[in-house]
C-alpha cells in the first residue's frame, strides 16, 4: 500500500478504533489461544474491555506458527476494515536455537557471526509467527551488578556500535517485505538504561547530556543508520524526566534530530509507571506525556484506551498525534506485507523442519567457540585426551547454560559439559561429581566431589551463577560466586592437584576464591544451545580459544563501576609510587580492574613489535597510517585481536584515557607474523564541546596498539586543522 492509500485507512477508523492500534496486550487477553506467552511485568487489573481486546494492534510473547495463525483469523473475522495484529516477542540470542548470551556474543569481536546469529534467530521465530523482536539490545554498561548486562555487548560505544548494526542487519536482512523469514527489529532500551546507579535495575540514572550523547547514544543511532524499524523507550528517567514522556528525548533527538519515523514502542508497563515516578498524577496525565512525547504503542498499561478518548475530546490532546501514530503502525504493518499476507511466515510443517536444526546449532556452536575467554592459564590447558580428569560443580551436568531471555529455548536440548567431555575423551577417563548446588553445600556432597577428585590427575571445575541471578530484576550487591561454590573450591584445594575452572555467568565477577586458587580460569557466559560441545573443545585443545572481554572485571565490587575509557582526574596516581595519600587512589585496592576491557588468552603467544605511524602530524582532510608487527611465537595456530586505541592528550572537555577506535582480527600460523594496518582520521577525533558541537581539538594525541587496553605499544602524533 502506498501512504495515501494507508491514509485512507486511518481516515476510516473512529478514534477508539484508532487508539486500540496503540494498545498491545500479551495473548491472555486473546481470543483463539490458551498460551499464556511470556510475562515479564505487572498484569494487574487493567479494566480491559472485549471490543478493546479486539481492536488491539499489537500482541505481545505469543509464538507457534499455528497458535499465531489461530488468533491472527479470529481477529481479523471481527476486523471491520481488516487490519492484522503485529505479533512480537523477545527474540534476543535466538529463539530454539540458542545463542551464547549477547555479553559473550560481544567477547568473540566478530560481527559477521553475530549477524548469522540474529538472521537465524529471525527465521526460527519468523516461521513460528513473530513480525518483530523487541533486540537488539544495545545499552552501554559499566556496572556488574546490573543483571541486565548479559543482554549487551558491553562498555564500549564504538563496539556496541558495530554489533548494533550487525544485529539489525541479521534480523531485517535488506527487505522485510519480499523476505518472510526476516523480522523488523525493535533497538532498546532508549535511552541510557544501561547506567542505573547502584546497578539496580530500574533505577535512577543521571548523567550530563554531553554524556548521553557521546557514550550512550551512538549504540541506538548506529542501529537506526542500518534500518532499524522499532525503538523501545527506556524505564529509567533521562535528566529527571521518564524516558517514555521524554519529550526532549524522543521528539526532539530521536525524532526531529535522528529523523527517526518507526514506531517506537514503550516498555512493560512504562508509560502509567510515570505515576510512580511522580512525574504524572495520574494515568491520564501519563498518557498524556506519553503521546506527546511520541511513544505510539502501550505496552501492557491502558493509560492510551482509558483516557486519550476523553483527553482528545476536551481537546487537550491534539488527534493528529493519535493518527500519526496509528499511520506509523500501519505503515510497519504493511512493510511486513501483513496486508497481504496476514500469517507471513508462520508455517507448522516448516516449522518442524526448520527449527534447531543441524546448520543453526551449528553457528550456535562457533558462537560459544568465539565468545569464550581463556581468562588464566599456567599451562594446565589444553587437556589431553588421555587424561584421567574430574569433573566437579553445579554446571558439571546442568542444562542451565542457556542465560537469561532464552524464552523458547529448551534446557534440556543444550549440549552438557560432561556428556561433551564424555564424548572426546580417547583413552581418559572422566569422573562427574555435583560438589555442591547453586548456593548448598553438605558434607556428604564435598566426601563425593573428593572422591572422585582423588581418582583423577586434574580437576576441571564447573561453577557459576544460575541463569536466574543476571538479566531483567537480577542485580546482585554481591558478585562474587555462591559462597557454597567457594567453600567446594577450598575443599579440593586441599588435595593439591591442578585445578582448571569453567564459569557459566551472566556479568563480569568478583573472581576471588577461585582467580588465585585455580590454574586455569575459562570463562564460558552462558554459552546457548551448543556451550557443552564448544567448552569441551576448548578444554581439549581442539580448538584455541579467541574470546576478548568487553567488560571489564572488577578487583571487587567495591570498585564498580570500573571501565577501561576512564577519566585521569587531577590528582592521578603514579603507579610506581603507590603510598602517597593525597592522589585518586583506594588504600585498600588497586584502581585496575583484576582483567581489562580487550583481554583473553589464547593456546598460542603473540608478540606486538614495530608500531609505526605515517606521519607525525594529521592534517584534516587526510589520514594517518598506523601499523604493528604481530608475531605467533607459540607452537600452536591462533587468531589475535589487534586493538587500536586513542588518546586526545588535551581537549576542551577532559577526554578519556584511551578509547577504542579500530580492531584487526589475525590467524597466524606457529612462527608466522602478521601486519595489523589501521587509518586514522580527523573524524574519529571529534567528541561533544562543552557547547554539544562535535568537533576535533587540534594537539597531541596518543595512539595505543596492543591485545587489549593495558598492555599496549605506543605512538603519537599532532592533529592540526589547517
Ligand atoms: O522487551 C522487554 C524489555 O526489555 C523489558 N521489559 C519487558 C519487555 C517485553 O517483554
Amino acid at each position: 500500500m502506498d501512504i495515501q492509500q494507508l491514509q485512507g485507512l486511518v481516515n476510516q477508523m473512529t478514534l477508539e478504533e484508532k487508539i486500540a492500534q496503540l494498545l498491545q496486550l500479551t495473548a491472555h487477553f486473546h481470543e483463539g489461544t490458551d498460551n499464556e506467552g511470556q510475562v515479564t511485568g505487572p498484569m494487574e487489573e487493567m479494566g480491559i474491555t472485549e471490543p478493546m481486546v479486539t481492536a488491539s494492534g499489537s500482541i505481545l510473547g505469543l509464538s507457534g506458527a499455528q497458535a499465531v495463525i489461530d488468533v491472527q483469523n479470529m481477529y481479523l473475522s471481527k476486523s471491520p476494515l481488516g487490519i492484522p495484529l503485529l505479533f512480537m516477542a523477545d527474540v534476543v540470542h535466538g529463539f530454539k536455537t540458542i545463542f551464547p548470551i549477547p555479553l559473550a556474543i560481544g567477547c568473540s569481536w566478530d560481527m559477521e557471526l553475530a549477524e548469522k546469529s540474529a538472521e537465524i534467530a529471525a527465521k526460527e521465530s519468523a516461521v513460528s509467527g513473530i513480525h518483530v523482536t523487541f533486540a537488539p539490545m544495545v545499552d552501554l554498561v559499566r556496572d556488574p551488578r546490573w543483571g541486565r548486562v548479559m543482554e549487551t555487548t558491553g562498555e564500549d560505544p564504538y563496539l556496541n556500535s558495530l554489533f548494533a548494526r550487525a544485529f539489525v542487519r541479521g534480523y531485517q536482512g535488506d527487505h522485510l517485505k519480499d523476505d518472510p523469514d526476516r523480522l523488523a527489529a525493535c533497538v532498546k532500551h532508549f535511552a541510557a538504561y544501561g547506567a542505573p546507579e547502584g546497578g539496580r535495575d530500574y533505577n535512577t540514572v543521571n548523567m550530563s547530556e554531553r554524556q548521553l550523547r557521546e557514550q550512550y547514544l551512538p549504540a541506538y543511532q548506529a542501529a537506526l543508520d542500518e534500518g532499524c524499524e522499532m525503538v523501545m523507550a527506556s524505564f529509567n528517567t533521562v535528566d529527571g524526566i521518564p524516558a517514555s514522556g521524554n519529550e526532549k528525548l524522543m521528539r526532539g533527538i530521536l525524532r526531529e534530530e535522528w529523523a527517526f519515523d518507526g514506531v517506537l514502542i514503550s516498555d512493560w508497563a512504562s508509560i502509567r509507571e510515570m505515576v510512580a515516578h511522580g512525574a504524572a498524577e495520574d494515568d491520564a496525565e501519563a498518557a498524556y506525556r506519553a503521546i506527546r512525547a511520541g511513544v505510539d504503542i502501550e505496552m501492557m498499561t491502558p493509560c492510551y484506551v482509558n483516557h486519550l478518548p476523553q483527553l482528545i475530546r476536551s481537546g487537550r490532546v491534539d488527534e493528529a498525534l493519535v493518527d500519526e501514530a496509528v499511520l506509523r503502525i500501519l505503515r510497519l504493518k504493511d512493510k511486513l506485507g501483513l496486508f497481504d499476507n496476514p500469517v507471513r511466515a508462520a508455517d507448522p510443517v516448516r516449522e518442524q523442519e526448520i527449527i534447531f536444526c543441524e546448520e543453526h546449532r551449528n553457528v550456535s556452536y562457533q558462537l560459544a567457540v568465539k565468545s569464550s575467554v581463556l581468562l588464566k592459564n599456567s599451562g594446565i590447558l589444553p587437556l589431553r585426551p588421555d587424561a584421567n580428569i574430574a569433573l566437579i560443580g553445579p554446571f558439571a551436568q546442568s542444562g542451565d547454560i542457556l542465560g537469561w531471555w532464552s524464552c523458547e529455548g529448551n534446557k534440556d536440548d543444550a549440549v552438557q559439559l560432561g556428556d561433551a567431555l564424555q564424548k572426546r575423551l580417547s583413552g581418559g577417563k572422566l569422573g562427574i561429581a555435583e560438589g555442591c548446588g547453586l548456593d548448598s553445600i553438605t558434607s556428604q556432597q564435598i566426601e563425593a566431589a573428593l572422591e572422585t577428585a582423588r581418582q583423577a590427575e586434574i580437576i576441571v571445575l564447573a561453577l557459576g551463577e544460575e541463569s536466574a541471578m543476571s538479566g531483567e530484576g537480577g542485580s546482585r550487591t554481591d558478585i562474587r560466586l555462591p559462597q557454597a561454590q567457594l567453600e567446594l573450591v577450598k575443599h579440593l584445594k586441599t588435595l593439591g592437584k591442578p585445578m582448571a575452572a569453567v564459569i557459566f555467568n551472566g556479568r563480569p565477577l568478583d573472581l576471588h576464591g577461585i582467580f588465585e586458587e585455580a590454574d586455569a580460569v575459562l570463562e564460558a557466559w552462558f554459552p546457548g544451545s551448543e556451550g557443552g560441545a564448544a567448552l569441551a573443545d576448548i578444554l581439549l585443545g581442539n580448538v584455541n580459544p579467541s574470546g576478548r572481554l568487553t567488560m571489564s572485571f572488577p578487583q571487587s565490587v567495591g570498585q564498580v563501576p570500573v571501565y577501561y575509557n576512564h577519566f585521569n582526574t587531577g590528582r592521578p596516581m603514579d603507579p610506581a609510587n603507590q603510598e602517597v595519600r593525597y592522589v585518586s587512589k583506594y588504600i585498600d585496592s588497586s584502581n585496575d580492574p583484576l582483567l581489562p576491557f580487550g583481554f583473553g588468552l589464547s593456546y598460542t603467544t603473540f608478540t606486538y613489535s614495530d608500531l609505526t605511524i605515517s606521519s607525525p602530524e594529521l592534517k584534516a582532510g587526510e589520514a594517518l597510517t598506523v601499523q604493528v608487527k604481530v608475531t605467533n611465537t607459540g607452537d600452536r595456530e591462533g587468531e589475535e585481536t589487534v586493538q587500536l586505541y586513542i588518546r586526545d592528550v588535551t581537549g576542551e572537555v577532559v577526554r578519556p584515557m584511551r578509547e577504542l577506535k579500530d580492531f584487526r582480527k589475525l590467524a597466524l600460523a606457529p612462527g608466522e607474523s602478521g601486519t595489523a594496518s589501521f587509518t586514522v582520521t580527523e573524524e574519529q577525533l571529534r567528541y561533544y564541546h562543552s557547547d554539544l558541537s562535535f568537533t576535533s581539538d587540534p594537539g597531541s594525541f596518543q595512539v595505543f596498539v596492543g591485545p587489549n587496553s593495558r598492555d599496549t605499544l605506543e605512538q603519537h602524533f599532532k592533529l592540526n586543522h589547517l
